[in-house]
């Protein structure tokens, strides 16, 4: 039997659902797809290019940027800003908002994307993936503006990301449910292989980077020492995973369940991960999953970003695992 659903089939054959959609945001997403089409070939022959390297800059974030940082980031800005569908991109990898060929910002949406997320782990196979999420303009006949961006996650229109793994897979989600496709190389396609992805309401992993631990606050410290004593009740001891790679490791608490969480701690009282291109595409992907998703007290999805690139701290997963967070750490339900 060929494989039928393909990713440009399936988000055409979805647009019944929106009965006044002209098709733009399918467009966009299926342009953003090949884009990431691109990337996976690039990241699956940068051993041999000798595409592992820095390029000895550094970036917005004061993170040394690596070659294939910059290679991720010029595909992305040149295949998405050629589209007149967008009026600005942010790229992680640029300290500005960047213009596109859409005639001063007339494009209807506007672009966030991490091109290459977890690319300190590209010389040793560990999975990578880029992150993205779009919204429509604040103002439709203004041109696009940072302001654009200043938006809460609830107003995202759609999201997605894609892992560089033993498979390329892309999982999206327009707020009709998380649907995830496989790339199958011989086809050049990506195909459906995962129609609304559910995140159990429980599971039995954890990932956090317990490095930190002595940075962490006495809360963070309780919850997580909860997580390992072993108590039927709570079916802990939970297993410990962490790639250091948040597609990786997100795309395992969606699949299976539990918990990923980068809590504030002394060292990065502002958090870790990006709030407009890490933090708020996954959450909205957690929630259309049936998930969770914070940055302590609050909800990812109902916090608007002041700056671009500012940080966030970000615990998501099941609701159980996530409330039960909410509860040890914050004392709200
Ligand atoms: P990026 O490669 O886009 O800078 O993102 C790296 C992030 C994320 O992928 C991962 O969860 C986190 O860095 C790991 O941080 P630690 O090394 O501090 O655990
Ligand atoms: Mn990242
Ligand atoms: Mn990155």
């Amino acid at each position: 039997m060929i494989p039928t659903q393909t990713l440009s089939r399936f988000i055409h054959s979805k647009r019944r659902l929106y009965p006044d959609s002209t098709g733009e945001l399918s467009d966009l997403l299926v342009s953003i797809s090949l884009g990431v089409k691109y990337i996976s070939q690039m990241v699956a022959t940068a051993g041999f290019k000798g595409l592992h390297g820095y390029t000895g800059k550094t970036n917005s974030h004061g993170e040394e940027t690596r070659q294939l940082d910059e290679e991720a980031d010029e595909v992305l800005v040149e295949l998405l800003g050629s589209s007149q569908h967008f009026g600005l991109l942010v790229s992680e990898e640029r300290d500005s908002v960047i213009e596109t060929q859409a005639a001063q910002g007339e494009g209807k949406y506007v672009l966030a994307f991490d091109p290459l997320d977890g690319s300190s782990n590209i010389g040793s196979s560990i999975p990578t993936g880029t992150i993205f999420c779009i919204f429509r303009k604040k103002e439709l006949s203004r041109p696009a503006s940072h302001d654009d961006f200043r938006q809460p996650g609830s107003e995202i229109v759609a999201a997605g990301y894609s892992v560089y793994g033993a498979k390329t897979s892309f999982v999206y989600s327009t707020g009709s449910g998380v649907h995830g496709f496989t790339l199958d190389p011989s086809l050049g396609e990506f195909v459906l292989t995962d129609e609304n992805i559910r995140i159990p309401t429980r599971g039995l992993i954890y990932s956090v980077n317990e490095g930190n631990t002595s940075y962490w606050s006495d809360g963070v410290k309780d919850f997580v020492g909860q997580l390992k004593s072993p108590d039927a009740a709570s079916g802990a001891p939970y297993s410990g995973r962490y790639v250091g790679s948040l597609v990786a490791d997100f795309d395992r608490t969606l699949r299976k369940g539990g918990i990923f969480l980068y809590p504030t701690d002394t060292k990065r009282p502002k958090g870790r991960l990006r709030l407009l291109y890490e933090c708020m595409p996954l959450a909205f992907i957690a929630e259309q999953a049936g998930g969770l998703a914070l940055n302590g007290p609050d909800n990812i999805l109902a916090l608007v970003p002041e700056d671009i690139h500012e940080r966030s701290a970000f615990i998501v997963g099941s609701e159980h695992e996530v409330r039960w967070y909410k509860r040890v750490v914050h004392g709200l339900k």
